[in-house]
């Protein structure tokens, strides 16, 4: 069996750990050395402190990002011009004239000292089976996937689309549209046909990478199958290159070549396409609070950059350690933390492949032992999960190579953070709870930004990292000033990594995140200010859900059910949901002239949902109701909306400015009868 064949990756797993771990001993050697983290402004005598340093990188902003440029980024080009940005404007450029490439980074520039390294452990949905892989095997198989998109056609600029399970040939196969100028558009592989087709379709890709099947927590799932019908409604795409996960055969056609058999016909050599710091390196699709998702796009050089630095910063990442971020690579934190990041600073990445249930609850922390991580970076989410299996699950396993606890992509409950840090990390292990957004690239703010040792407090992300200047703003667009103060979360000044427009739409772009508070950045997530000036995230301001870590527009939801045919209309609204964070609540406004009966028409709006978007977007609870409360100006009110799917009916505040006050009437008893 070739290298990449299904089970394949021919080299033996324990060679490859004892290798690793060879490796990581002389990483502690390194690490135990004291260095400063920030070389790049060891001659700047007045910079002592954290403070000093984020003070510096604000005021000096490009005195500051071009140091690190120079010294963490390889060049082919050097930059003169270090930004042109104006908020106002949404012009955003970043080392303007350089040119350089992200898999050269990521890559080859590692190989000279690190080739024999691992550069992946491949933790498979089947436990015990993991896989490593080499920066030198990396290598060979990022430049055999250039050249085999090289000569079917891809040239730079155009867009790949991606829908593989997290696999060594994922992440290879975006390294490869990095090496030859394509741009990537992975979609998580949990998406429905009809989302894939419309990301390929609004991506204009020619060309789709998938796998003939993909195995997650123990289930086999058919994504060809998938890919085939969504490749049938785009007749753009000119081939499909299938990756035998499995050894299952699947149907191939005319349009469909196998990848692995392609791969062994290229040579291992491919040559390196220059890229202006400016060319976008992917696109990934996320969602807004209306309208269809967005294709979000990053360039190379800002991108690349900031990944790097917020990655080494926010960790304390050292050389020979193993990073195990856990998201999935159809996500932006697969993108950032478990590729970017730790390749672009020839680290050792985990790519895991299953759940965190699968076989059981202590599937994450019998990984951790077996492969001794030192960091785990994963979402809230399945912590509430975890906490609720009971502690066995966790204590019976090994975990004191854990140094650093990650989290991202919710607030990290009180309740979640005592049990990830008591008894997970038994005191011993800090917390990094970072917040950050498929938009900003990578980590705004988080517990020690540079300053190894700083306090860290529950509940809360902290800090600013280096180059970003929060504000919170009031709904006046009035800057909230001092502590202990809430407001819209805001960036006041461009950082590299911030995502540069939506795919075919600038406008949008413009309008989304600039418009709202002219001259800043706007997140759509509210926050705290506490004392010592410690930020908390509040949650979301607009109709944008959060459930279990994973983004959707309530106007998705509510598009899929609106189109069935006995439907008047819908409000999906999000509620405190005790694991998944945030629950999905819709209410369903049927027509008179209906035909079917309630129960045929939820499961038909359920199939929908799975079809049109994911199970993913599933909702908790489906209301059906006459009407849905709105004011006398027809606005639908969804503060009410969401106090009744909140348990909350005594919170409805003054309602006698509403067309139908009945509604609200109805819709609370209907509620406390469903749930
Ligand atoms: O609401 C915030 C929440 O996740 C949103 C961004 O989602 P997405 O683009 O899918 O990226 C997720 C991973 C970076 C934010 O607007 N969020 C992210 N991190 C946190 C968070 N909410 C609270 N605390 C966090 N640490």
């Amino acid at each position: 069996m070739s290298m990449f064949g299904a089970v394949g990756f021919s080299l033996t797993t324990k060679s490859r750990h004892l290798l690793l771990r060879s490796l990581q001993r002389k990483g502690c050697a390194a690490r135990c050395i004291s260095t400063t983290p920030f070389p790049e402004f060891d001659d700047l005598v007045d910079i002592k402190t954290h403070e000093d340093l984020h003070k510096f990188s604000l005021e000096q902003p490009d005195t500051f990002w071009s140091r690190l440029a120079r010294s963490r980024l390889t060049w082919n080009k050097d930059f003169s011009t270090v930004s042109k940005c104006d908020f106002k404007t949404g012009q955003l450029e970043w080392f303007v004239e350089g040119t350089l490439n992200a898999s050269v980074n990521c890559v080859d520039r590692h190989l000279k000292e690190r080739g024999d390294q691992v550069a992946l452990i491949w933790e498979r949905d089947e436990p015990g089976t993991h896989v490593y892989l080499t920066y030198k095997e990396l290598s060979e198989m990022v430049g055999r996937i250039g050249n085999l998109l090289r000569n079917s056609g891809v040239k730079a600029g155009d867009r790949v689309a991606i829908y593989l399970p997290k696999t060594p040939m994922a992440i290879a196969t975006m390294l490869a549209c990095a090496r030859i100028g394509a741009i990537h558009s992975v979609v998580f592989a949990g998406f429905s046909a009809d989302a894939l087709a419309g990301r390929i379709q609004d991506a204009e890709a020619q060309t789709v990478v998938t796998a003939n099947q993909t195995v997650r927590g123990g289930r086999i799932i058919e994504l060809k199958q998938t890919v085939d019908a969504a490749v049938s409604k785009c007749p753009g795409v000119k081939q499909v290159l299938v990756y035998n996960r499995t050894e299952t055969k699947v149907p191939m056609g005319k349009l469909d070549i196998d990848m692995v058999e392609a791969m062994a016909h290229e040579s291992p050599d491919c040559p390196v396409e220059e890229r202006n710091s400016e060319d976008t390196l992917f696109m990934l699709y996320t969602s807004g609070s209306t309208g269809k998702p967005k294709g979000i796009t990053h360039s190379t050089a800002g991108y690349l950059l900031y990944t790097n630095v917020t990655f080494k910063h926010a960790f304390d990442y050292n050389p020979g350690e193993i990073f195990g971020c856990v998201a999935d690579i159809g996500w932006i934190t697969g993108h950032s933390y478990a590729l970017y990041g730790p390749l672009s600073n020839g680290g050792t990445t985990l790519l895991f492949e299953s759940t965190p249930l699968y076989p059981d609850p202590g599937r994450y922390w019998e990984m951790v032992e077996r492969l001794k991580l030192d960091h785990i970076y994963l979402a809230p989410t399945s912590l509430r999960m975890l906490l609720k299996a009971g502690d066995e699950y966790v204590k019976k396993y090994d975990r004191s190579s854990l140094r650093k606890l990650g989290c991202v992509g919710e607030p990290l409950n009180s309740e979640a953070w005592e049990w990830y840090y008591n008894v997970v990390g038994e005191k011993r292990c800090d917390i990094i709870d970072t917040w950050w957004q498929t938009e900003t690239g990578g980590i705004c703010i988080s517990p020690r930004p540079s300053e190894p040792g700083a306090e860290i407090r529950p509940g809360m992300p902290m800090r600013p990292m280096l180059g970003i200047d929060l504000a919170l703003v009031d709904t006046q667009g009035a800057e909230v000033t001092g502590e202990d103060c809430e407001g819209a979360l805001c960036i006041r000044r461009p950082w590299p990594g911030i995502a540069r427009t939506i795919h075919g739409d600038h406008q949008r772009y413009f309008e989304t995140y600039f418009k709202p508070m002219p001259g800043m950045y706007y997140t759509g997530d509210g926050a705290h200010r506490h004392k010592g000036g410690y930020y908390q995230i509040t949650g979301r301001m607009d109709d944008v859900l959060n459930v279990s870590g994973h983004r959707l527009g309530t106007a998705e939801i509510e598009d899929v059910m609106d189109d069935h045919i006995d439907v008047a209309e819908s409000a999906v609204v999000g509620f405190p949901h005790e694991i998944k964070g945030e629950g999905i609540y819709a209410y369903v406004v049927l027509k008179d002239t209906r035909t079917l009966g309630k129960k045929e028409i939820e499961t038909q709006l359920r199939a929908g949902i799975k079809k049109r978007i994911g199970n993913l977007a599933q909702p908790d609870m489906i209301l059906f109701t006459p009407g849905l409360p709105r004011t006398r100006s027809g606005k639908i009110m969804r503060r009410i909306l969401r106090k009744v799917a909140s348990d909350k009916p005594d919170e409805l505040g003054d309602i006698s400015t509403l067309s139908e006050p009945e509604v609200v009437d109805y819709i609370v008893k209907k509620h406390e009868q469903l749930r």
